[in-house]
């Protein structure tokens, strides 16, 4: 038993659920990705079963596939773009985190430094960025570039562009803005930092043009898997949003990145590791098996095939037996290496064909599931939680908002049984409730409040 007191939850909310086929199932709303009621009602849900943060990933267009595949998939191509989706969540909901994914390769650090920042002021210290490099392709082509960046090259960047953002959310200190009616001063001019960075990718001199929001910084996530994302994750991430799919890889990749964060100076606890889990759930381990064999016989074979394709990194699967096994030698693309190594180790593993492997991959999206009665699902995450695989889960229901609803309603109160999760949130904010610092500005010796944290917590660039 590893003593770290309660999990954290995330609910990760792809519009009409995480099952590639979910748009399709009874309980799931089809037209969910622009449907404002059905966010609130679903984030509703999940603050009623008091999850730390809803979250929201993100793409910039609409990927590029095999159009029979795709004129049947839902995923990411018709949704509301995530941060304004939020900022309206915010002003129906008063506990709940708002976590919103922006890609560090399709974006200027300027602009996310500054709509999180009123994310945050927005939700009273709600928000949270999730940094991600864009692993698709076809995003350059929207962004007046011809190739998309290598994969050494696209962490490069997102660590320059993290250092600038959390520089740009130091411009004010924290009592900055005195508004003083009478003495007719709006704010104390050395409470003002311009960053003045100049760098490989960025050039940028503030001042950003909001005050320094509650939570100081909004919480930093980070999703990806590979040895480039471990090394900016330690320095920056205080949530990770990774794929492991067995006990051993969670493990593996805990310990790693948990014995990094000693390189920034950084303790263990200043980061909550929360692998995606799509729970099917049923009331008894028999109900729950044919729920899920119910999702996957929504899964039309052409979308399987694609998906398992495109989670390999857009490897050309038509040459090989759809019956027969996934070759050992694929050729290796620009694409995750964390979620390749993954999946081809499973298909080794069991001895899986392509098919096999295609619905199994496609229905989660290469991410863990469990299907079982509420115990079996309990059982599962305690062991991950108390082997030191997680700190938690980001919980992706299968379908929307039907398999919400049967997490909230049957497996948090069993988690709560056990007293694995609150029974109702301890703070304010996002940090509060995830047990993280507020961190303090670089220039807080300058300031007259703040409070301590790590060198590392701060951006090593501009003035
Ligand atoms: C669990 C998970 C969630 C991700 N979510 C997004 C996303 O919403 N948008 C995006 O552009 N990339 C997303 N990514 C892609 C990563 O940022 C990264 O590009 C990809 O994983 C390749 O890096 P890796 O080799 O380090 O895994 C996600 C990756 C993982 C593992």
């Amino acid at each position: 038993m590893s003593g770290k007191g309660q999990m954290r939850l995330g609910a990760f909310f792809n519009p009409t659920g995480h099952h590639v086929a979910s748009w399709r199932h009874p309980r799931a709303q089809a037209d969910a990705g622009i449907n404002f009621q059905h966010y609130l009602d679903i984030t509703r849900t999940a603050e009623r079963g008091k999850f730390d943060m809803v979250f929201l990933a993100d793409n910039l267009g609409v990927r590029s596939a095999h159009m029979e595949a795709l004129s049947r998939s839902a995923q990411y191509i018709a949704n509301f773009e995530p941060i304004t989706l939020l900022s309206a969540l915010a002003t129906h909901t008063s506990h709940i985190g708002l976590v919103a994914t922006a890609s560090t390769s399709y974006n200027e650090p300027f602009h996310v430094a500054r709509k999180f920042a009123s994310l945050d002021h927005l939700s009273d210290g709600r928000a949270g960025w999730n940094l991600v490099t864009s692993g698709q392709e076809n995003e350059a082509y929207n962004f007046s570039r011809e190739k998309h960046y290598e994969h050494a090259e696209r962490y490069d960047r997102a660590r320059e562009f993290a250092r600038v953002v959390i520089g740009l959310w130091d411009t004010w200190d924290d009592d900055a803005f005195v508004r003083d009616k009478e003495t007719g001063q709006f704010f104390h001019p050395e409470g003002l930092h311009n960053l003045n960075h100049r760098g490989k990718y960025f050039s940028v001199l503030g001042a950003l043009n909001i005050p320094r929001s509650p939570q100081g910084y909004p919480v930093i996530v980070q999703a990806g898997g590979s040895d480039d994302m471990i090394g900016v994750a330690a320095e920056f991430a205080e949530v990770i949003f990774c794929a492991p799919l067995t006990l051993q890889a969670a493990q593996r990749f805990y310990a790693t990145l948990k014995d990094r964060l000693a390189t920034h100076g950084r303790a263990p606890e200043a980061m909550k590791i929360m692998p995606g889990l799509s729970p099917v759930v049923g009331r008894t381990d028999a109900e729950a098996l044919e729920n899920y064999q119910y999702l996957n016989s929504l899964i039309h074979p052409v979308v399987a095939r694609e998906i398992l394709s495109m989670v390999l990194g857009n490897i050309d699967l038509a040459p090989y037996p759809f019956d027969g096994p996934l070759p050992d030698n694929l050729p290796r693309t620009n694409a995750s290496v964390g979620i390749f190594q993954e999946v081809t180790a499973m298909a080794r593993r069991e001895n899986l064909t392509i098919r096999q492997v295609a619905t199994r991959v496609a229905g989660a999206r290469a991410k863990a599931v469990v299907h079982g009665s509420p115990q079996t699902i309990a059982d599962m995450m305690e062991e991950w939680f108390h082997k030191d695989g997680c700190d938690g889960f980001n919980i992706m229901p299968p379908f929307l908002p039907g398999a919400l609803d049967d997490f909230v309603d049957l497996v948090i109160p069993e988690l709560q049984r056990r007293s694995l999760f609150r029974t109702e949130y301890e703070g304010r904010t996002l940090r509060d409730n995830l047990g993280l610092k507020r961190p303090t500005s670089r220039h807080a010796s300058n300031a007259s409040t703040g409070t301590t944290e790590p060198r590392s917590q701060r951006a090593a660039t501009g003035g």
